[in-house]
């Protein structure tokens, strides 16, 4: 059972810190460990290859960057029980490094919902598809929670398409400057309950919730909602469920139904993820294929506006 942990912060930094603290957890408990830093990586941004939608889909190294470490880290991803993530906050967003990781490594190419869909498992994964449970580390400086929002939820956003299953996580706040970390004994104990979380669902297959109880989703564990103007109608951004919204005795309260239409939406499930799949075949097949030589010609107005394009220096002829 292998525990393989990646960082967005510095290194030695706070995120790292408590990463370390949750792998030291998570060995007592009799799980190999290792922590990739993805600052030591060479990463570049996904630069979506379309019309071939992604070169790497069914061969990793066929990306355009394909020397860069994105492979590497594919397969460190793929080899692994279980996956802690953890990243500083950038004004409210974990890192770009964070982002980057996540649209390299990830996305439609991980996604374990295509064989479901007649699509042919890619050579690179080898049979790796699984679900994995993680865990989730964001690190904020500001003293006030909402100075790191989007922290959390937008690590979750690594999780989708390669189903790894959230057993905890933890959003770290007025830990600012590099070593910080140590001197805050709640979040280290906090981190290593949570390297403790993950290694027991690597070892018990149990990847149940493990993390704090008291959140509005109950299935990604965190308290933000989109409401439906004009309406009592609310959904999890994260996962994609809907429920509505009352107030009874001065608190507000969401019901999520446990309905079939939550299950096929919801993005943590095999089915929410079929869903998005055929919704991408069939807006595809509807509204672009039938009318692809219109765009085409259409587009030829934009491309041919290009005076206003500047030319950045690292691109200029010497
Ligand atoms: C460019 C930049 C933007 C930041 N924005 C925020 C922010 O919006 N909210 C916050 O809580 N901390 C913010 N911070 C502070 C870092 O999240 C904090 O220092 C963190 O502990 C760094 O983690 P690390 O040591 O793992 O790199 C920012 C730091 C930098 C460098």
């Amino acid at each position: 059972m292998k525990l393989t942990a990646f960082s967005a912060g510095r290194p030695g930094g706070n995120s790292e810190i408590y990463l370390k603290e949750a792998l030291m957890a998570a060995e007592a408990k009799g799980v190999e460990v290792e922590l990739i830093r993805l600052t030591d990586c060479d990463l570049h941004n996904c630069r979506d290859c379309s019309p071939n939608f992604c070169l790497a889909q069914t061969d990793v190294t066929k990306c355009p960057y394909g020397k860069d470490d994105c492979a590497w880290l594919v397969e460190k991803f793929l080899d692994s029980d279980g996956y802690i993530i953890a990243a500083p906050v950038f004004s409210l967003t974990p890192s770009s490094l964070l982002v980057t990781f996540r649209d390299r490594v990830f996305g439609p190419k991980m996604d374990v919902a295509s064989a479901d869909l007649g699509m042919p498992e890619p050579e690179f994964v080898k049979g790796r598809f699984k679900a994995r449970p993680g865990g989730l580390i964001s690190v904020g400086g500001a003293l006030t929670e909402h100075w790191t929002s989007l922290g959390i939820p937008t690590l979750y956003t690594t999780t989708f398409s390669a189903q790894t299953e959230i057993v905890d996580h933890m959003n770290v706040f007025g830990v600012a400057d590099r070593f910080a970390a140590t001197l805050n004994e709640k979040w280290l104990q906090r981190a290593h309950a949570l390297g403790e979380h993950v290694a027991d669902a690597m070892l018990t297959g149990d990847h149940s919730w493990r993390g704090d109880t008291d959140r509005v989703c109950p299935t990604c564990h965190l308290d933000m909602l989109m409401l439906k103007p004009g309406t009592n109608e609310v959904t999890c951004p994260i996962c994609g469920i809907s429920g509505t919204i009352s107030v009874k005795d001065g608190v507000a309260v969401v019901d999520w139904p446990d309905s079939e239409e939550n299950r096929a939406q919801n993005r943590q499930l095999i089915d929410g993820k079929k869903t998005h799949l055929k919704e991408i075949f069939y807006c595809r097949a509807t509204y672009y294929e039938p009318y692809e030589a219109e765009a085409k010609e259409k587009a030829k107005k934009y491309e041919s506006y290009k005076a206003c394009v500047l030319t950045p220096p690292s691109r200029q002829k010497k």
